[in-house]
């Protein structure tokens, strides 16, 4: 299976192409040049994980009440995946990367002025969204919130560059900035729309956080280990540009040649001289990095679903399970390794 497919709603979650048929209505637009680059976007798919976590978690805490709020529940599941693609957009900039969902980003296709519109464009019309719902007294202030943490996390990411001394507590700091709380708040608005209880709404937001804390250990896994092609998009930038990821903190961790090596290297900004990011990419792999961040995913997934423990066995619970497996199993192949 490529990996630009979804592992996760293959026929779980009929919804999801009402969903995208909000995002294709919310962004319409008279300006051509701006609707071309919507088009560009939306032909791209994606994995889709954030509006199907939306409708889950709302299925898991509504019950009956599901399909008398389906309406407002496809709003805000159209409005969080257009929040993370403007936030995609942006990082794409960010890492000067060329390709994104299969395809050419939009600051390389257009250009880098014309992007951050685009990106722009998406959050607002994703907050318009949100501003015509009953619970927008919550959820405005829940996604602007998260939004700003995402900004936090980026550029601390940034100022971090090059810091070899970078601890897992710090890692692991970012991971929640950039992805864990988004998905967290993915699964509280879930919940919120069907006006779940705070029990509820505290056991969600825990199975979002580690789910997402999960995704993105892998995602910084497959940048060591994928084929760009199936992924989608570039790999090997997190090392190449000295954004240090739990591999990484492994091997600087348990061999601590690589990091003299790499200390003396770090005035070579702002990429990574080719022969020693060969080099240390090699001594990530040699030095069970991988199968130690790969089982770090599994327990951050496990923890998942015990938040899901109290809730009672639907479809929707089950359906959430899977998500959390699929994703620690997008890296299954490093397991056996060591
Ligand atoms: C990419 O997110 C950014 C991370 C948080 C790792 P996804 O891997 O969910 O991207 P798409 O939406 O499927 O393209
Ligand atoms: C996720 O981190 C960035 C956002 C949450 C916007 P990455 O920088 O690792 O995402 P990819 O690898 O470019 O998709
Ligand atoms: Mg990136
Ligand atoms: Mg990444």
């Amino acid at each position: 299976m490529s990996v630009t497919e979804s592992p996760f709603q293959a026929d779980t979650c009929p919804e999801l192409k009402e969903v995208e048929a909000t995002i294709r209505m919310s962004l319409q637009t008279q300006s051509s040049g701006l609707q071309e680059m919507i088009v560009h976007l939306l032909q791209a798919g994606g994995k889709k994980l954030r509006p199907l976590l939306v409708l889950l978690c709302a299925g898991l805490s509504g019950g009956e009440m599901y399909s008398i709020k389906r309406v407002e529940l496809l709003r805000v599941a159209a409005a969080v995946e257009m929040i993370h693609t403007a936030s995609l957009v942006h990082d794409d900039i960010i890492d000067g990367a060329a390709s994104r969902r299969g395809r050419e980003t939009l600051h390389f296709r257009w250009d880098t002025k014309k992007a951050v519109l685009a990106g722009d464009f998406l959050l607002a019309r994703a907050f318009d969204l949100l501003c015509g719902l009953e619970q927008k007294g919550s959820l405005l202030p829940l996604f602007a919130r998260s939004v700003a943490l995402m900004c936090q996390g980026e550029i601390r990411q940034l100022a971090g560059n090059y810091c070899w001394e970078t601890s897992e507590k710090n890692y692991f700091h970012f991971n929640y900035l950039k992805t864990a709380q988004f998905l967290a708040s993915c699964c509280e608005a879930g919940a919120t729309v069907m006006k779940a209880g705070e029990g509820e709404i505290k056991n969600l937001r825990r199975y979002g956080f580690y789910l997402g804390q999960a995704f993105q250990i892998v995602d910084d896994i497959l940048d060591y280990t994928a084929d760009p092609v199936k992924l989608g998009k570039p790999v090997g930038k997190d090392l190449r540009q000295g954004t240090v990821t739990l591999p990484l903190i492994y091997l600087l961790r348990v061999d601590h040649r690589y990091r003299h090596l790499l200390r003396a290297a770090s005035t070579r900004r702002p990429a990574l001289a080719a022969h020693l990011q060969e080099q240390v990419d090699r001594a990530v792999r040699a030095s069970g990095a991988l199968q130690y961040a790969s089982r770090r995913a599994a327990r951050a997934g496990e923890a998942a679903i015990n938040a899901l423990q109290r809730f009672p066995p639907t479809r929707s619970r089950q359906l959430l399970k899977q998500i959390a497996e699929a994703i620690a199993g997008r890296v299954a192949f490093v397991k056996g390794q060591q």
